[in-house]
């Protein structure tokens, strides 16, 4: 007879992965159903670790990432200790080049001395000028003006880090179940009654969801998927990498790996679950990224992917409660969900097991979006 857990994880991708290991740290039985985990957009990403470079507007996202970004070394930290695995973690800051002059956001003393309420210390921001820009970054194109350094910001490599999360979850005991696709929620009285998949119905006392992209297959929420073609390339890494920080370009950007790989990203395109790179796509990334860095035009490239953002129609996550009591949402990530991993498991295994609501996942509710 298959043994109902505490908790039923349905989405194997990091967030969901991350919610099931924080749960049974806290002594939950749990199973995660993972339908397909090189699938997860978990993979596709470039694992920047961006909050001040994607320029997230004062207000709860923000908010949310600076804190979850705060809580990454202790985080991968942790996940290393128990696996034994990398997770690729690198302070390494994100330069943000532009081509144009932004005159209203040249103030970086006002924003570099901004406390946020929940991270208590300052995000520091600089506005380097053309000449500062380029020593700071040789090989930048010329066109490049100047730019914002921000030495906060930082990368882990995503399937560094996934792997690490698959292993540390079966470490601690999470029953995973891989290429199980749950195929329908069963509903009753306002509450899951357990979840049908081709060859089962699984029970559980709670559940989260934690789909991503493929969450509306499930649930009427308003998640959609937004493609992101993807590339990598390949420099020599005898001697000082050329680029020992992210470029994060106003069309593109370049992510550095310490082993020589360069991750290059990403489209953004409107084309439900169609698959596959297309010749336009990667024509734009390589010409943007030789734009904005011309070196590149003589490395070799390694490889192509792509993968689905979960999109909702204002861009923020869906977090916490939703229609159903015994149900918790966690997805609609967007193009944050690496960054947005720690703090998500955090407040979704805190408000699971503890009942703990975090005053920050307000913003987050379902019902936002309710007709
Ligand atoms: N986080 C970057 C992207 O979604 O392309």
């Amino acid at each position: 007879m298959a043994i109902t857990p505490d908790v039923l994880v349905i989405g194997g991708g990091v967030v969901g992965l991350a919610i099931a290991l924080e749960l049974r740290l806290r002594g939950a039985s749990v199973t995660v159903l993972s339908r397909n985990f090189a699938q997860a957009a978990s993979h596709a990403a470039a694992g920047m670790l961006a909050p001040q470079a994607e320029k997230l507007p004062p207000g709860a996202m923000r908010e949310l990432c600076l804190l979850s970004r705060s809580l990454y070394p202790a985080w991968t930290q942790k996940l290393e200790a128990l696996t034994g695995l990398p997770t690729g973690y690198w302070e390494c800051g994100i330069l943000a080049p532009v081509y144009e002059p932004e005159p209203e956001e040249k103030t970086p003393i006002a924003q570099a001395t901004i406390p946020t309420p929940y991270t208590q210390h300052p995000t520091p921001s600089f506005w380097l000028d053309h000449t500062e820009i380029h020593q700071h970054q040789p090989g930048l194109s010329e066109a490049v003006i100047g730019g914002w350094w921000y030495p906060d910001d930082a990368q882990v490599d995503n399937r560094s880090l996934a792997k690490a999360l698959w292993a540390a979850v079966q470490d601690v005991g999470v029953n995973l179940r891989e290429g199980i696709a749950v195929e329908t929620l069963l509903q009753q009285d306002k509450q899951v009654s357990g979840v049908e998949t081709l060859r089962e119905t699984l029970q559980a006392g709670h559940y989260v969801l934690a789909t991503g992209a493929w969450s509306q297959a499930l649930l009427p929420i308003p998640v959609t998927p937004k493609k992101g073609q993807m590339l990598s390339v390949r420099v020599p890494v005898e001697g000082d990498l050329p680029l020992q920080t992210v470029l994060f370009g106003s069309e593109i950007y370049i992510v550095p790996r310490r082993d020589g790989r360069m991750v290059i990203g990403a489209t953004s395109e409107d084309v439900s679950f169609t698959p596959d790179n297309t010749p336009e796509g990667v024509q734009a990334l390589l010409e943007r990224a030789i734009r904005l860095y011309p070196g590149l035009r003589h490395v070799p490239i390694k490889d192509c992917w792509w993968g689905f953002r979960p999109a909702t129609p204002d861009e923020l996550p869906l977090l916490g409660a939703s229609p159903y009591a015994n149900l918790t949402l966690a997805t609609g990530h967007y193009r944050n969900g690496i960054l947005l991993t720690p703090v998500t498991a955090q407040l979704i295994a805190n408000l699971v097991w503890h009942q703990q609501v975090d005053p920050l996942l307000d913003a987050f509710h379902w019902s936002r979006f309710r007709a």
